[in-house]
């Protein structure tokens, strides 16, 4: 997985033992507020419920190889352990993690959301942290958005969510993304709606918008999201593989996932994408991990069968964007010589 481009997150956060406020997360495609960064935006900070504090632990502890679970941990976030109320790390992380310097961190009041919401806050890597202009794309995998054990009512409304967009079909549900110009230091955001009002037919839609190809190279003339193809072409081709051994990885998980994504992230900045081709020990080009464990369970048996049902249309729209830009360039290239 330490391939180049690696969808592996490597180079530990460099940290202060001063005080770290924490603020908002201002890159947050999807979920619930209340996700939060350290100062120097290295660490999240995430309210969260007893069910995902106790995967991250079990990932973490894993002795033996009956569950699967041990083939997950390089796709998940790392784990830094759990907030107390004095903003100490309580129940660190792995001794994989450098916990060195990680330093007393203060969140604010609405990180503990009240009295119905989590009362605790994990503190996990920040995949985007080190990119300049991070593409982001959170991909809600699974077929079933609802725990065994809800209400009937909740479980009849989620069942009615999922067949009127594209999870009960297709195993996938565009849940938010952003995306950047070259020209430009904003990004452009896609919110929830979007992807759930694409029916499965348009899905490749959502996949063109999230990996755009930018064809001119001329700031006046183009404000344009997306990379040129020189660079978008091998992105395409290394998130396929990844999302190939992430698929194998599900595959050998004894788990139901309820309401999990794949968080795809990509260098959106021209000069860095294309020197992360060349020097992937400086900069990253993407990062592809699995994150939102909150519904998340391990069984005695077998893989969640709807989460693979999605990474299969997710492979097969990775796909087809790279054959459909190969062909742009190719076509350009054809009318140029014309
Ligand atoms: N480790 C991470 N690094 C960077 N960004 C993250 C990370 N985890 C989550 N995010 C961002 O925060 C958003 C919400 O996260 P997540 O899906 O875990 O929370 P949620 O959907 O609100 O969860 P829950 O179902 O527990 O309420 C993601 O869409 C992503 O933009
Ligand atoms: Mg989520």
């Amino acid at each position: 997985m330490d391939s180049p481009t690696s969808a592996k997150p490597r180079h530990p956060p460099k940290r202060s033992r001063t005080l770290a406020p924490a603020t908002a997360l201002s890159q947050q495609v999807g979920g619930h507020a209340g996700v939060q960064t350290t100062e120097d935006e290295s660490l999240l900070l995430k309210p969260a419920l007893p069910r995902e504090i106790t995967f991250y632990q079990l990932v973490r502890d894993i002795a033996d190889a009956s569950t699967g679970l041990h083939l997950l941990k390089e796709w998940i976030p790392k784990f830094f352990g759990v907030l107390n109320l004095e903003g100490k790390l309580a129940d660190p992380g792995s001794g994989d993690v450098d916990l060195g310097g990680i330093p007393t961190i203060i969140p604010t009041s609405d990180s503990n959301s009240g009295s119905n919401g989590p009362s605790q806050t994990l503190v996990l890597e920040n995949l985007i942290h080190g990119y300049r202009k991070p593409c982001i794309l959170d991909v809600k995998l699974g077929t079933v958005l609802y725990d065994e054990d809800a209400p009937e009512a909740k479980k009849a409304r989620m069942i009615k969510t999922a067949k009127e967009t594209t999870s009960f079909q297709t195993g996938v549900r565009l849940t938010g993304f952003q995306v950047y110009s070259n020209f430009s230091p904003d990004p452009i955001a896609h919110g929830k709606a979007y992807g759930k009002s694409l029916k499965p037919e348009q899905l490749h839609e959502g996949i063109e918008h999230f990996f755009p190809c930018c064809l001119s190279a001329s700031p006046e003339s183009n404000s344009a999201a997306g990379l040129p193809p020189d660079t978008l072409l091998p992105l395409l081709t290394s998130v396929h593989a990844s999302l190939t051994s992430l698929r194998k990885a599900l595959e050998g998980a004894h788990l139901r996932m309820v309401g999990g994504s794949v968080l795809i992230v990509y260098e959106g900045d021209w000069e860095r994408a294309a020197a992360s081709l060349g020097h992937p020990e400086e900069c990253r080009l993407y990062t592809v991990a699995l994150i939102d464990f909150a519904h998340t369970q391990v069984v005695s048996e077998g893989p969640d069968r709807g989460v693979l049902k999605g990474m299969d249309t997710l492979l097969y729209l990775v796909d087809k964007r790279r054959k459909d830009v190969a062909e742009l360039v190719a076509n350009r290239e054809v009318q140029s010589h014309a």
